[in-house]
């Protein structure tokens, strides 16, 4: 059965801020609509020691349960989000939001598990692997982790066995971008791709062309632009079209399923579109940026406003992310992230004479519910179903972690949101909980509010109050070979046997 830790009265952050852990490990909430990824039902959720007992119309229980009135809400899967960034070391600075604030943001959004980037140290990943599982420590809510690679050797594969087979990492991303810092070439990317297939993890890609960008960059200098729109003009689209359609096509080479993270724009997104009409095993993941924003923030006269909005892939024209939107209520892109990285104004300040030292990175994993519901459910592009599908369901399934996350069924584990479709919500700096002194949605209303979110069984926001136990939040372990790979052996088999005919194509029969 799960325990839980008890609460530490000294030096955490939320102690501090008076803020009181509930105590019951039974819950039901009643009445509300129950939203799983392909059906809902008005039914009754009944919730002991943080996994789902029963879901079903009027369940009676004792006195010592705490009820929970969902009547006109809906009750839905906590979010997934697929990519994040806490505490990330980058740009000669750190990431304000740590496990602790950035997870305590994204129970406040109604986010309930969240997958971060593991950074290798010196190119090794069980170095990396140790770091993260330190700052981790303090964890509110569940996470799991991805393993960035940035070199390669025979250690290096070697580790990335263990990381699949001992410690439930199931996926790999390269960076085909940041020339001086982490880029990867062709030749690793086969490499990698290669082992990522032999062990059934899925490989990730940034998508850029990370020498065409460097270019971009020295050209932009060149002519004088040093401010945060040479970011956005320096890697335009079409570098992330080229190095995405690259990716498809080295993972169709190797015949690997591959994951593009944060895409941003049309020409990334049709290219993805194309290989998945082709029946090839592709995953688009948007970000909430990359689908409610643009590049116009970028041309601000005041250099904080500007630069909080610098994010690589940058933020595009106007038009790209109604493209984005059409592509996710379509089926051509899977999930949506938030690449939550946050630095404040004094550290976007790096950057203030030039851009390419701007630290790269938005907020959102606070955000990313609501934002999604507003646009996409509000607007009746998709359906509440679909929503979950999109925040939930489709990540615990591509990461090989569902049913157990992202879905209310008989022994989930008892992660759940509430929301009032009849409420609204505003983001503002004032009231957010990142510790980022500002917020690319500053100012933004819209409908559709999440008013409770139960993490492992606790009711951990409500009344637009925090109550988390940090040190309870627990690593989720991501066995690989996921539905991705179903399949797969049979393919290579067809092209096995299809290559029988050249090999023998001179030999006398005898
Ligand atoms: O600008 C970004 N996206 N920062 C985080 C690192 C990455 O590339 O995902
Ligand atoms: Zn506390
Ligand atoms: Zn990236
Ligand atoms: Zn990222």
């Amino acid at each position: 059965l799960f325990t839980f830790p008890s609460i530490s009265k000294s030096n955490d952050l939320f102690c501090e801020a008076g803020i009181e852990a509930t105590s019951s490990s039974k819950i039901l909430i009643k009445g509300g609509t129950v939203v799983n990824a392909y059906h809902l039902e008005v039914a009754d959720v009944y919730i002991e020691d943080g996994i789902i007992v029963a879901v079903k119309p009027n369940i009676e229980v004792d006195d010592d349960v705490e009820v929970l009135d969902a009547t006109g809400k809906y009750v839905m899967p906590g979010g997934i989000d697929p990519h994040t960034h806490l505490g990330l070391k980058a740009f000669g600075t750190e990431a304000v939001d740590d496990f602790v604030s950035g997870q305590a943001a994204a129970l406040a959004g109604g986010t309930t598990m969240h997958i971060d980037f593991v950074k290798p140290i010196n190119g090794s990943l069980t170095a990396g692997l140790e770091a993260y599982e330190k700052k981790a420590k303090k964890s509110c809510m569940d996470y799991g982790f991805h393993m960035v690679i940035t070199k390669w050797d025979e250690v290096i594969s070697e580790e990335m066995e263990i990381v699949v087979k001992e410690k439930g990492i199931n996926s790999f991303k390269f960076f085909m971008a940041y020339k001086e810092y982490q880029m990867i070439n062709d030749e690793i990317l086969l490499e990698g791709f290669k082992r990522c297939k032999s062990l059934g993890a899925l490989a990730m890609v940034h998508a850029e062309n990370g020498d065409a960008v460097f270019e971009g960059q020295k050209r932009m200098i060149e002519l004088g632009i040093t401010g945060p729109e040479g970011h956005a003009l320096s890697r335009p689209p079409l570098l992330e079209g080229e190095a995405t359609s690259r990716a498809i096509r080295l993972a169709k080479f190797v015949n690997t399923p591959l994951y593009v993270v944060h895409v941003m724009s049309i020409d990334a997104m049709e290219e993805i579109a194309e290989a998945r009409k082709s029946g090839q095993r592709v995953i688009g993941e948007p970000i909430v940026s990359g689908l409610v924003l643009d590049d116009s923030g970028l041309w601000s006269s005041d250099f904080v406003t500007a630069a909080k909005y610098v994010i690589s892939p940058p933020l595009r024209a106007s038009g790209h992310n109604k493209a984005l939107q059409a592509a996710l209520a379509t089926g051509f892109l899977q999930l949506v992230g938030t690449d939550h990285c946050a630095f404040n104004s004094t550290q976007k300040a790096l950057g203030i004479d030039d851009f390419r030292k701007i630290p790269n990175g938005v907020n959102g994993i606070e955000e990313r519910m609501h934002l999604v519901w507003d646009t996409m459910v509000e607007s009746g592009q998709i359906s509440v179903t679909d929503y979950v599908r999109l925040t939930s369901t489709e990540c615990a399934r591509i990461f090989n972690i569902y049913p157990r996350k992202g879905a209310i069924l008989v022994g989930s584990d008892a992660d759940i949101i509430i929301l009032n479709p009849n409420s609204s919500f505003e983001i503002t700096a004032k009231s957010h909980h990142s510790r980022s002194d500002t917020n690319v949605y500053e100012g933004w209303r819209g409908k559709g509010k999440v008013e409770v979110t139960i993490a492992g069984g606790r009711v951990v926001w409500e009344n637009d109050e925090l109550k988390v136990v940090p040190g309870s939040g627990k690593y989720i372990e991501m066995p690989p070979f996921s539905y991705l790979f179903d399949g797969i052996d049979k393919e290579d088999e067809k092209y096995l046997s299809s290559l029988q005919a050249p090999v023998n194509r001179f030999k006398l029969s005898t």
